[in-house]
């Protein structure tokens, strides 16, 4: 990475976690990231905050001078995570690489490893992210299309605003969705920002990842 990508990079995450760092702080100071990304720029972001973090990629590169604890995981697997452990998960464009079954089981295990009212901090790629891919390629289910396999996944999902909520399901209650322009990897990026809080509702007998979007 250039110098200058790596600025960018480094001000877009102070930019992007601004609004939502006090927020964050109510939530408590655990937080686990979710496909943090080799450079950890979010998690870097917010350990100076004085957060404590977990930050998880399928290869995580090593951490030196941050406070950080990166491990390696699968996040479209059950997480190597206790339950309620954390107070806040945050992912940064790393939810939409899979099937819309494999998403809402995703959503469902960042609601175990929250504690509960614990903090979901995420965005993801928008329909309208056309610098990106959206609507580009085999359209393998609604708003997921094959890719050109960067970060390790051959196919990518494009939220519209229904399909954010829709993934949220009754796990989580949305306290702020918005649709946003991000510059953080240079062309302009169209994404949907989100911040919900766990709910008390549960997988109970009958609770299916099958659900379809709304
Ligand atoms: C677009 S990058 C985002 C990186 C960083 N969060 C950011 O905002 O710049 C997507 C990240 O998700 C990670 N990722 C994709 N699928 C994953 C999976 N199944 N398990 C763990 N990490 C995954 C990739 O390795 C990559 O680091």
């Amino acid at each position: 990475m250039t110098a200058r990508a790596a600025a960018r990079l480094a001000r877009e995450s102070r930019n992007w976690l601004a609004p939502f760092l006090d927020a964050l702080s109510i939530a408590g100071p655990r937080i686990l990231e979710l496909g943090s990304g080799e450079h950890y720029a979010d998690s870097a972001v917010l350990s100076e905050r004085g957060f404590t973090l977990l930050a998880c990629d399928r290869r995580p590169a090593h951490t030196t001078s941050l406070s950080v604890h990166a491990f390696a995981a699968d996040i479209s697997r059950p997480l190597p995570v206790r339950t309620a452990a954390v107070d806040t998960v945050l992912a940064s464009l790393s939810l939409h690489y899979f099937t819309w079954a494999t998403t809402v089981e995703i959503f469902a295990e960042i609601h175990r490893v929250l504690r509960p009212g614990g903090a979901l901090l995420f965005r993801v790629n928008a329909a309208d992210d056309l610098n990106y891919g959206a609507g580009i390629g085999d359209e393998i289910e609604p708003g997921y299309f094959r890719s050109d396999g960067r970060y390790g996944a051959p196919c990518k999902r494009f939220f519209t605003e229904d399909t954010v909520r829709a993934a949220l399901t009754d796990l989580f209650e949305v306290s702020h969705l918005e649709h946003r322009s991000s510059d953080r990897y240079g062309a302009t990026k169209q994404v949907w920002e989100c911040l919900a809080h766990a709910t008390s509702a549960t997988r109970g007998p009958g609770w299916s990842s099958n659900r379809k979007p709304a």
